[in-house]
């Protein structure tokens, strides 16, 4: 296959980019991009689930519809989550067909668990708290079979190629070495998160805004950038040098932990009794804020004492795993947890059909603002977009493509190229963001933030550099500062966005 042109670009290779993938006909040549290893992905470290009524009966969708809206603070576009959950069961049941495993009692029904801001159990999972990484490793295996799907590793696409408000393809740059074109009748942008540009985030720290930045110097509109959703329970370390933090699954509370502050007290009855440690995200990640202010301490508790740990350990193998391996034995010990980056709620605003306002780009999965999420995304309804949107988006370049030419009338720019790793300015970005556009927000910092990521910015673009760095860091920027100026435009607070003046 000729490496340089192609039909379908999809760039990213997560859930959103691999089902994108497999949903377009075998007579369309996609090529997949993966800036790293295709398994290096946000997907791939999913624990909690997919949350999905599964029956095609509308009018038993409609509490799936009003938790996502309840969480989401009403700001969520109706039509966007009623699409959402009445398609979810189409795809998750093209995704079983497609020889993924789901958990099952022994009387072969599917187990159905609950996370916080759901009215019911809803959330299929797989393998007990390994849910992204088993549906990442099922799918690689049908993308391995496809003979029209080309993986292509190790290649970080940099900037789209446009012409005439319609976009072509785009340049990329192959082993940190190789800048070249890559010619595509239609392009998908499936980059995932933007965790990098906090200094604690659950994210891979490959999520470094790549598609927000690309799409950005592209022109795209944007929507809801201000509604960064935090975890509220990453495991919390004193001795933890990675801005990595490993995420404990909120179906842990889902199956009966309790949230204590540092005295030992489960404060959540003083801001939401009736759901408590169940309350939507934004929601738990501001009250431990609150504790954590309160009692001068950098973390709470998960408590799960009261809960059997072999029960633990076979519903929660990663998690009980990795605690034991941290010294903590889930069911016998406290478990020291904070919260940290965890989700961005906006992104480049799609249409149904997942496509943006430039002409033959579509973005997908967590990079997009489809309009589901509002001011906070419900637990689980993260992987189920990927899907949703994914297959939309896949149908419609079905329907469309023959249209389409390949245009490969561009001149690629020569850049410099220097050694520089960019690391001070990496880390001002995250410290500037954690300081002042995370859970509490107020216009002095927002403004102060602002002015420090305009210079960086306007800096990093008066000296062009051919490597990955370059592009990493100015797309963290250029997404920080999206976040930062929506912030400072939202004076109200609503959701994930908190703002005290
Ligand atoms: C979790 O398992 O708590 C995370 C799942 C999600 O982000 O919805």
């Amino acid at each position: 296959m000729d490496k340089r042109s192609t039909d379908v670009l999809i760039i990213g290779t997560g859930l959103a980019g691999l089902f994108a993938a497999v949903n377009i006909d075998s007579s369309i040549k996609v090529t997949l991009l993966s800036k790293t290893k295709v398994r290096n992905s946000n997907s791939s470290l999913a624990q909690g689930g997919i949350a999905c009524e599964y029956n095609d009966d509308k009018s038993l969708h409609q509490k799936h519809i009003e938790d996502t809206m309840r969480a989401g603070a009403y700001l969520n576009d109706k039509n966007a989550v009623e699409f959402l959950v009445h398609n979810a069961f189409d795809a998750v049941k093209t995704l079983i067909e497609l020889g993924v495993k789901f958990d099952m009692d022994k009387n072969g029904e599917y187990l159905f668990t609950k996370e916080g801001g759901h009215s019911s159990k809803r959330i299929f999972h797989s393998g007990g708290d390994a849910t992204g990484n088993n549906v990442i490793e099922d799918l690689l295996a049908v993308v391995k079979q496809r003979k029209n799907i080309h993986i292509v590793d190790n290649t970080m696409a940099l900037d789209l190629l446009q012409k005439d408000g319609k976009v072509h393809g785009a340049i990329v740059l192959e082993n940190e070495a190789k800048h070249y074109p890559i010619y595509a009748k239609k392009v998908i942008i499936a980059t995932g998160g933007i965790g990098s540009v906090y200094g604690s985030t659950t994210n891979d720290l490959n999520a470094t805004g790549d598609g927000i930045g690309m799409a950005y110097r592209a022109g795209c509109k944007f929507q809801n950038m201000e509604f960064v959703q935090f975890h509220p329970t990453a495991l919390y370390s004193e001795f933890v040098t990675s801005r990595q933090r490993f995420l404990i699954t909120e179906a842990v509370r889902g199956e009966g932990a309790y949230l204590r502050n540092v005295e030992k007290e489960r404060f959540m009855k003083k801001y939401d009794p009736e759901r408590m440690e169940l309350a939507p995200r934004d929601i738990v990640s501001q009250a431990i804020y609150r504790e954590m202010y309160d009692t001068w301490t950098d973390h709470v508790y998960l408590d799960t004492t009261h809960m059997d740990p072999k029960f633990l350990e076979k519903r929660f193998p990663t998690v009980f795993n990795y605690c034991k391996k941290e010294g903590y034995i889930m069911g016998l010990d406290l478990i020291p947890v904070a919260p940290a980056e965890h989700f961005l709620c906006g992104g480049i605003k799609t249409d149904l059909d997942a496509k943006t306002c430039s002409m033959n780009l579509y973005a997908i999965g967590e990079v997009a603002y489809t309009g589901v999420h509002g001011a906070n995304r419900l637990a689980s309804n993260s992987l189920l977009e990927c899907l949703v949107f994914s297959k939309s988006a896949a149908k419609n370049i079905n329907e469309t493509l023959n249209g389409d030419l390949l245009n490969q009338d561009f001149v690629i720019e020569e850049l410099p190229n220097y050694n520089y790793n960019y690391k001070p300015i990496r880390k001002k970005i995250g410290d500037y963001m954690d300081e002042h556009v995370s859970i509490v927000r107020n216009e002095q910092g927002l403004s102060l933030t602002d002015k420090v990521l305009k210079d960086i910015e306007a800096n990093l673009l008066k000296y062009p550099n051919l490597t990955k760095y370059y592009y990493e860091t100015l797309n963290m920027v250029e997404t920080a500062h999206l976040i930062t100026e929506s912030a400072l435009k939202r004076e109200e607070s609503i959701g994930c966005h908190l703002r005290i003046k």
